[in-house]
Parts: structure tokens; sequence; C-alpha cells
């Protein structure tokens, strides 16, 4: 190669750093959409945006864009989206039992505590938080994609070998594997038998679906909506480390509505002159 077009090569690679800097300098001002996060960060980290994509976060409307969670200023963008507040405004509000599951649990109780002094610039790293928050365990090392850490069925769940073991190796950073392991596995053994109490009342309604109308078994399957939503409770009772939710939202709730759907059944035949078997 001559000097020159060796010059000139120097010259068009500093051109071309110079033009990536401007083009890699994140605006000071408000930034108006998401598109505008989305172009330029794609081809910083792709694979970030493409796991926020392939989240709950997107394929269920409507999307929760990177301004939703990170706020449209540059300069606190990380901040932001680390405090719990990043995540209850749209998880339902303080008395969302997602969000009340966790407050009521001890690591939401001392993070209600120690949320003012907290340094909220810091990754979410062991050692940089005491207590954990909502985005420590669902988005812990810049994870865009929070469908990974939660099962997507409650009755049977394939996945939720792999949902454990990532959450696992989070709980590690502040608690020893034992402690975690053995907890986790008594979780795992109070929702099966909140699942046994689920089936148990659905065979009750299911055994008499011929000896009834559908009018006389509103009552007894409103109640088992009813438990849907205290087998829920007891998963996030389990999830959020919630005593509250684990024993008092959850199991007394489902065996007060399997006794109540027995008593309804037991009515209807009786009302019907059927003589119970
Ligand atoms: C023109 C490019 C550009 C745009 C537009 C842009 N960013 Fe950035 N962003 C960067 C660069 C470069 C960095 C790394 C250097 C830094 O932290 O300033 C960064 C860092 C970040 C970080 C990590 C900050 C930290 O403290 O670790 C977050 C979060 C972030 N951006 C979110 C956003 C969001 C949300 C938007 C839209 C509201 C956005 N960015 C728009 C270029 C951009
Ligand atoms: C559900 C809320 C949420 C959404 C939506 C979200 N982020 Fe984040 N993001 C966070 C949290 C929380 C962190 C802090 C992670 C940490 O400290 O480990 C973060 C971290 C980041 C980082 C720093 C990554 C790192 O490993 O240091 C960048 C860059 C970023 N987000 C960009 C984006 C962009 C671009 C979008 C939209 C495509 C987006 N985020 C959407 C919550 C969100
Ligand atoms: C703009 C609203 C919004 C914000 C902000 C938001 N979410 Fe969500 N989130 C949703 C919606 C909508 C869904 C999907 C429907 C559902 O599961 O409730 C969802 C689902 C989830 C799920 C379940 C995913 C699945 O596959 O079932 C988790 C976990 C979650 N969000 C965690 C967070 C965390 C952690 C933050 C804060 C860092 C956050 N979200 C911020 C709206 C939001
Ligand atoms: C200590 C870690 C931890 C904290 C803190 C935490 N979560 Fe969770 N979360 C979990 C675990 C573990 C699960 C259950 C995973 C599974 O399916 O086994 C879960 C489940 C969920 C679900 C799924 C609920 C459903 O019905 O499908 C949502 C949504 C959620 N969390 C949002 C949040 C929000 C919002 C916050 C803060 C208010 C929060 N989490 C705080 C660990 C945590
Ligand atoms: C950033 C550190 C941190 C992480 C990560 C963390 N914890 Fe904790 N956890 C604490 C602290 C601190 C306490 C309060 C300890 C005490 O009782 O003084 C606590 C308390 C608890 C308690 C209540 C213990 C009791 O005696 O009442 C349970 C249960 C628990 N954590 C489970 C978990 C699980 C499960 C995970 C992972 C999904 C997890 N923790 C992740 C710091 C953490």
């Amino acid at each position: 190669m001559n000097c020159q077009l060796l010059l000139f090569a120097i010259i068009l690679g500093f051109i071309n750093v110079a033009v990536s800097a401007v083009e890699n300098t994140p605006p000071a001002s408000a930034i108006e959409n998401n598109e505008v996060c989305i172009d330029c960060h794609h081809k910083q980290d792709g694979e970030l945006v493409e796991s926020w994509r392939a989240s709950a976060h997107v394929t269920t409307e409507p999307v929760t864009t990177c301004i939703n969670c990170h706020g449209n200023l540059h300069k606190e963008v990380a901040d932001m989206a680390r405090r719990d507040q990043a995540c209850i405004i749209c998880h339902g509000g303080e008395k969302d039992p997602v969000v009340h599951s966790y407050s009521s649990s001890k690591h939401g109780t001392l993070m209600r505590l120690e949320e003012k002094q907290q340094d909220w610039g810091q990754p979410l790293k062991l050692a940089n938080y005491r207590v954990p928050g909502c985005s420590y365990c669902h988005m812990h090392s810049g994870n865009h994609n929070i469908s990974n850490t939660v099962r997507q069925n409650l009755m049977e769940d394939p996945e939720s070998e792999e949902v454990q073991d990532l959450m696992q190796s989070i709980c590690w950073d502040c608690h020893s594997p034992r402690y975690i392991s053995r907890l986790f596995s008594n979780g795992e053994a109070m929702l099966e038998i909140a699942r046994k109490k689920f089936r148990e009342a659905s065979e009750v309604i299911g055994r008499v679906e011929n000896e009834f109308t559908d009018d006389d078994l509103l009552q007894a399957r409103q109640m088992m909506k009813n438990m849907e939503r205290h087998l829920r409770n007891v998963y996030l009772g389990v999830a959020h480390q919630s005593p509250d939710y684990q024993w008092w939202h959850g199991h007394p709730a489902l065996d007060g509505d399997l006794l109540r759907i027995k008593g309804e059944i037991g009515k209807l035949r009786r009302e019907k002159g059927i003589i119970a078997n």
C-alpha cells in the first residue's frame, strides 16, 4: 500500500470513530419515544432488546416500553427502573396480591424501611443491596425477559424447574444454598397440597354435572373461581416468601372454599331429594 492510500485509510478510520461516537452518545434532553431507545440500543446490545421482545411485557398488549420502566431522561434511566415503584404502578398498585404478597414479606418490609437510603445507581448484584426488590429478582443482571423468571401454568408446569434454578441462583447472593433448596422444596410441597384441594373441589362438582342444571351449579362454580384466586395466593405466598399469603389468604381460604362447595352440593341434593351416596 502506498503512503497516500494509507493516510487516506487512517483519516477514514478517524471519521468513522467520530461519527459512531456521536451516534452512540445518549441525548441529554428528554427522549420523545421508545423507538429512539430501541434504535440506538439495538446496535449496542441486540440481545437485550430481543429478550425484552420475547417477554410478556411485549407479547401482552399494551406493550411495556423501555420508557415505562426507565423514564425518558437518559441520566437517570437505570436508577428509575430499579426501584419497586417502576413495577408497582403497573402491577395493580399496593393492594394487588402480586405486590402485597411481596410487601408483606420480610424482604418487602425491610425494603420499605431502607429504600430511601438505598443507592439505586448500583447494578442489581451481590453486595449492592441488602434486600431484593422486584427488579433484583425478576431482572437480575439486566435480564429483560421477565417471563423466564415465572412459571406459565399453575396446575401443571413442565418448565418450573428451569425457573426455579434461575431464581435459586439469585437467592444465593445472600442466603446459603442449603437453606434455599429446602425452602423451595417446602414451597413446592405446599403448592401441591393446594392443587389437591382444588382438584378435589372440581371433582366434587364434576361428579354431579349430569344430575343438575347449569343454573343449579352456578353458585358452586362461582366458588371455584374463588378457589382459583386462593390457589394463586398460595403460589404468590411461596413465590414472594409471604407467610400471610401462604397461611392466611391461601390454605385456610382454600379449606373454607372446599367445605362450602361440598355443603352447596349437599344442599342441592337435599333440595332435589337425592340421597347422598
Ligand atoms: C443515541 C444513542 C442512545 C439513545 C437514543 C439511548 N441510549 Fe441508553 N445508552 C447509550 C449508551 C452509549 C449507553 C452507555 C453509556 C452510558 O451509560 O451513558 C447507554 C446506557 C443506557 C443504560 C444503562 C445506564 C447505566 O447506568 O448502566 C440504560 C438503562 C439505557 N441506556 C436506557 C435507555 C433508554 C430507556 C433510552 C430511551 C429513553 C435510551 N437508553 C436511549 C446510548 C443511547
Ligand atoms: C420492566 C422494566 C424494564 C423494561 C420494559 C426495560 N428495562 Fe432496561 N432495565 C430495567 C432494569 C430494572 C435494569 C437494571 C438491571 C441491573 O441493574 O442489573 C435495566 C437495565 C438496562 C440496561 C443496562 C444493562 C446492563 O446490563 O447494565 C440497558 C442498556 C437497558 N436496560 C435498556 C433498555 C431498553 C433499550 C429497553 C427497551 C427495549 C428496556 N431497557 C426495557 C428495567 C426495564
Ligand atoms: C407499563 C406497565 C408495566 C410495567 C412498568 C411493568 N410491568 Fe410487568 N407486566 C405488565 C403486563 C401488562 C404484564 C402481562 C400481564 C400480566 O402477567 O399481568 C406483565 C407481566 C410481568 C411478569 C409475568 C411474566 C409472565 O410471563 O407471566 C413479571 C414477572 C413482571 N411483569 C415483572 C415486572 C417487573 C419486575 C417490573 C419492574 C422492573 C415490571 N414488571 C414493570 C405490565 C408492566
Ligand atoms: C425475592 C425475589 C422476588 C422479589 C423481591 C419479587 N419477586 Fe415476583 N416472583 C418471584 C418468584 C420466585 C416467583 C415465582 C416463580 C415461579 O413461578 O416459580 C415470582 C412470581 C411473580 C409473578 C407471577 C405471578 C403470577 O400470578 O403469574 C409476578 C407478576 C411477579 N412475581 C412480580 C413481582 C413484582 C411486581 C415484585 C415487586 C412488587 C416482585 N415480583 C418481587 C421472586 C420475587
Ligand atoms: C440481596 C440479598 C437477598 C437476596 C437476593 C434474597 N434475600 Fe431473602 N432475605 C435477605 C435479608 C437481609 C433477609 C432478612 C434476614 C433477617 O431475618 O434478618 C431475608 C429474609 C428472607 C426470608 C425470611 C426469613 C425469616 O427468618 O423470616 C426468606 C424466607 C427469604 N429471605 C428467602 C429468599 C429467597 C427464596 C430468595 C430468592 C428468591 C431470597 N431470599 C433472596 C436478603 C436477601
